[in-house]
């Protein structure tokens, strides 16, 4: 049986988590969060001490490590680490800035790749990143380019970090934003780019719900997913 994929790439804070899970969950596929898994090696290298952006280090660590992705009975993805559930520790906001340099390492991708291509084999996905309908799913049904302005994400990231009780300063969190789009759009390998044959979607000055339906609309008639599936 093919499976059928939905790749869904864009900057952080575009939405695509929270949209592609719920999508997910309306349509019965399976979500893939292709960042957490980057954000495991990054917290694996933050907590062995070492530099995220010295490539030879990161990369001689990787035979090391047990990267694991599982699903719980409330069918949200969550991340092991060496059999430790690491799923809420990846997302301390200092991690971010490990994962986005572990993902410029190139055995780090290659690494990766397998168990995100494996996992689109054996399920219908919507696997949202970075470069998932340029190299990891090029075939991928159905390609989305999700993006917003970088004041409308560091917005929702602002919120999101207040909510979760952390301390965070917006002007802090949007040179923050900016400093990640830079790095992921201008590595050498994998760089955040729109694949030729994705649909853009932007975002700003949509909320979730608009952007939710937006996106439903766009796969229903895309993919012929019909509303019975729901
Ligand atoms: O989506 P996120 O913010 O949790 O991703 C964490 C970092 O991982 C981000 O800086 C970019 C990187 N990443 C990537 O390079 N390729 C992916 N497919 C997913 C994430």
């Amino acid at each position: 049986m093919k499976y059928r994929s939905i790749a869904i790439d864009g900057p952080s804070g575009a939405g695509k988590s929270t949209l592609a899970k719920r999508l997910a969950q309306e349509l019965g596929f399976l979500y893939v969060d292709t960042g957490a898994i980057y954000r495991t090696v990054g917290l694996a290298a933050r907590r062995r001490g070492i530099d995220p952006a010295a490539g030879e280090i990161v990369a001689a660590m990787l035979p090391e490590l047990d990267i694991a992705m599982g699903y719980g009975p409330d069918g949200l993805q969550h991340m092991f680490l060496n059999g430790e559930d690491v799923t809420a520790a990846i997302r301390e906001n200092d991690v971010s800035a490990c994962a986005s340099k572990v993902a410029a390492i190139s055995e780090v991708r290659d690494f990766l790749m397998e168990m995100q291509r494996r996992t689109a084999r054996e399920h219908d996905v919507i696997m949202d990143g970075r470069d998932i309908g340029t190299v990891v799913l090029p075939g991928a049904d159905l390609k989305i380019f999700l993006t917003a302005a970088p004041e409308a994400r560091a917005e929702r990231r602002y919120k999101e970090l207040l909510e979760r009780g952390q301390q965070a300063e917006f002007d802090q969190v949007l040179r923050e934003v900016i400093e990640r789009d830079r790095r992921d759009g201008s590595r050498k390998t994998a760089p955040l780019r729109q694949a030729e044959d994705a649909e853009l979607v932007d975002t700003t000055g949509l909320d979730l719900e608009e952007s939710f339906w937006r996106l439903l609309g766009l796969i229903r008639d895309r993919l012929g997913v019909k509303e019975e599936n729901a």
